[in-house]
């Protein structure tokens, strides 16, 4: 394990198309930390608080490489974080994520609050 680099888990425990939720005791964050496990394989990790309003967006909908709050259905991009329609305008922060030897690590690199 690198630098400050957080394990999440096996990414076997993390099914395609759902999310673990980080709490933020557990980064040392100002938010908790989602990390989702999309269809095309990948992993990506995003404060997991909606700009919008304290919804988690853990709980929404994942389509794509897109997570949709379910309160009022804001989609933000996994990759850079923006929203990609209203009411939502402002930016989630984006996290990286590397899967080596069937583990997830997590580097928090986006530190401002959203
Ligand atoms: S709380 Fe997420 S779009 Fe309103």
């Amino acid at each position: 394990m690198a630098g400050n680099e957080i394990h999440v888990g096996a990414a076997a425990d993390i099914a395609v198309g759902e999310a673990t939720v980080l709490p933020m005791g557990a980064t040392g964050h100002w938010d908790d930390i989602a990390v989702f496990h999309t269809e095309d394989g990948g992993f990506h990790a995003i404060d997991d608080s909606c700009t919008h309003g304290d919804i988690s967006l853990a709980e929404g909908e994942l389509e794509g490489l897109e997570i949709e709050c379910w309160l009022h259905g804001s989609r933000f991009c996994l990759t850079d974080g923006k929203p990609q329609c209203l009411p939502a305008t402002e930016p989630v922060g984006v996290h990286r994520v590397e899967v080596r030897d069937g583990e997830v690590y997590l580097t928090i690199v986006d530190r401002k609050q959203g």
